[in-house]
């Protein structure tokens, strides 16, 4: 009985912390162009409940938080500053009743989740809620609302849309992927065909498969229409 007016009280609060962590998302990301715009954020987050959901994961509060915090720390909203937005992150979650369990979990799924971070963290942390927002997130680089993420990060950088003397390159480092300008176009082989092989939920893969494939035919019709052919 007592036992669970405490879990209540507990899911109360944590309702309120995912409230308050919603708005202070939305105003930061209320003038993004890159593709971290809050619809990508409410995207992700509904996604990761849906993939906790058949991974047997019942606490879905860090999940819920981490997808909604989950850019905040990005370089490309932080004057190129990675160290700056992780700063900003701990003095917000310092102002909540955190546990410091739930704390350090954030943080940690924040800072090692990126595509980017994937080139040199060969040991990074991980955990079953940090690879269930990594899908989700992920998911939403790919498919038809990844294409268009796709386009309207290219538009909102001044990248070109595709050049054929320029290939596609294969990156050894997060510092190299992060200076290099790539064509929209070059973006497709440099990083949203591999993501179906970087899930790690089955959920996750299986809803890869599908938007992987629907990339594919985009891009055929694409070169099809570059060579004359439609
Ligand atoms: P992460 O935050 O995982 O490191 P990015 O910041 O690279 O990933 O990706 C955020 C969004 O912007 C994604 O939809 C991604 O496909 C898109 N994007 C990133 N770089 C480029 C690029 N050079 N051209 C087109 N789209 C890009
Ligand atoms: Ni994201």
């Amino acid at each position: 009985m007592i036992g669970s007016r405490i879990l209540q009280k507990m899911k109360k609060l944590q309702k309120n912390i995912l409230d308050k962590t919603e708005k202070f998302v939305q105003e930061k990301l209320s003038i993004d162009s890159t593709g971290h715009d809050f619809l990508h954020v409410v995207r992700v987050r509904r996604m990761a409940c849906a993939i906790a959901k058949t991974e047997n994961v019942h606490d879905t509060f860090v999940i819920e938080m981490a997808s909604l915090l989950h850019d905040m720390a990005d370089y490309k909203l932080n004057d190129g500053d990675d160290k700056k937005g992780m700063d900003e992150l701990r003095s917000y979650l310092l102002t909540l009743s955190l546990d410091n369990h739930s704390f350090d979990h954030i943080v940690a799924i924040v800072e090692n989740m990126s595509f980017r971070k994937t080139f040199d963290n060969k040991s990074a942390f991980s955990s079953i809620e940090m690879e269930i927002v990594q899908d989700a997130d992920r998911l939403d680089a790919i498919g038809a609302v990844g294409i268009a993420r796709c386009f309207s990060y290219g538009g909102a950088r001044g990248n070109v849309l595709y050049d054929p003397c320029e290939k596609a390159q294969d990156y050894t480092s997060s510092d190299e992927y992060k200076k290099t300008k790539s064509t929209s176009i070059n973006h497709f082989y440099e990083k949203l065909l591999k993501l179906k092989g970087m899930m790690n939920t089955k959920t996750g893969r299986r809803i890869a498969e599908h938007r992987h494939r629907f990339m594919e035919s985009f891009l055929k019709e694409f070169f099809d229409e570059l060579d004359g052919k439609r």
